[in-house]
């Protein structure tokens, strides 16, 4: 079988230099400039492309601008408060949900919706979900737009879930932050992908 447009040089180039440059910017290091609405979509558009068993897409997002986004941080700020037992409470936890909402251009809640029948595993939905914004980074990294997925407790929560009318079954597993990056890029790290493969050529057997 072959593809009407691949393999390309310049495909393969380009797709290792997005891949390998994608990194997590986080608000303090936004700029105010906002990002633009085609490119939001085309990251969403992307998302929605990526592999999901048994055809389930259960990727959900709720996209937050505008003045919503200044609404929001203040409800996750107070949400914090609530749900966080007082003496675990940090108060410069409750400012952050606040000041980073306000650094972003948009934020994305990233969800996760059960099928009714529970046919496919959670956790493949939740493992197609996590493609779904690897796509959807990659494409922003693409368009020199910063973003990173932030989890938590804050974040990945009941009240959350229930307040944005979704089912108990469903889950929050985060939220995304966009902004335009203020500064360089950043670098990025790995550790040495050959201590993470074993390659059996030879024989495989069984211990
Ligand atoms: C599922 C998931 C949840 C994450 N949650 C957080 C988070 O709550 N706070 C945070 O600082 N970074 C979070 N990150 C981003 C990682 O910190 C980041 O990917 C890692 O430091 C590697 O940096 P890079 O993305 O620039 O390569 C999360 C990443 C993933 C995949």
């Amino acid at each position: 079988m072959t593809h009407p447009h691949f393999p390309s040089a310049t495909a393969i180039e380009t797709l290792n230099k997005v891949i390998r440059t994608r990194r997590s910017i986080k608000p303090a290091e936004f700029s105010a400039e906002p990002v633009s609405d085609d490119v939001i979509n085309e990251m969403l558009e992307n998302a929605n492309w990526a592999p999901t068993h048994g055809m389930t897409e259960p990727w959900r997002f709720f996209v937050i601008s505008g003045n919503a986004r200044i609404q929001f941080g203040e409800y996750l700020s107070r949400l914090y408060l609530e749900i966080t037992p007082a003496e675990q409470v940090k108060p410069a936890k409750a400012g952050k949900l606040k000041n980073n909402a306000e650094a972003s251009s948009h934020m994305i809640v990233i969800a996760m919706k059960r099928q009714p029948s529970g046919r496919i595993p959670e956790i493949e939905e939740v493992e197609a979900v996590a493609c779904a914004v690897q796509n959807l980074h990659l494409t922003a990294t693409a368009h020199g737009v910063g973003g990173y997925w932030s989890s938590g407790k804050a974040i990945c929560n009941d009240r959350l879930r229930d307040d944005l009318g979704l089912s108990k079954e469903d889950k929050v597993l985060g939220l995304f932050y966009v902004g335009m990056p203020a500064g360089d890029w950043p670098d990025g790290t790995r550790t040495a992908m050959a201590d993470k493969v074993t390659h059996l050529t030879e024989r495989f057997e069984v211990t």
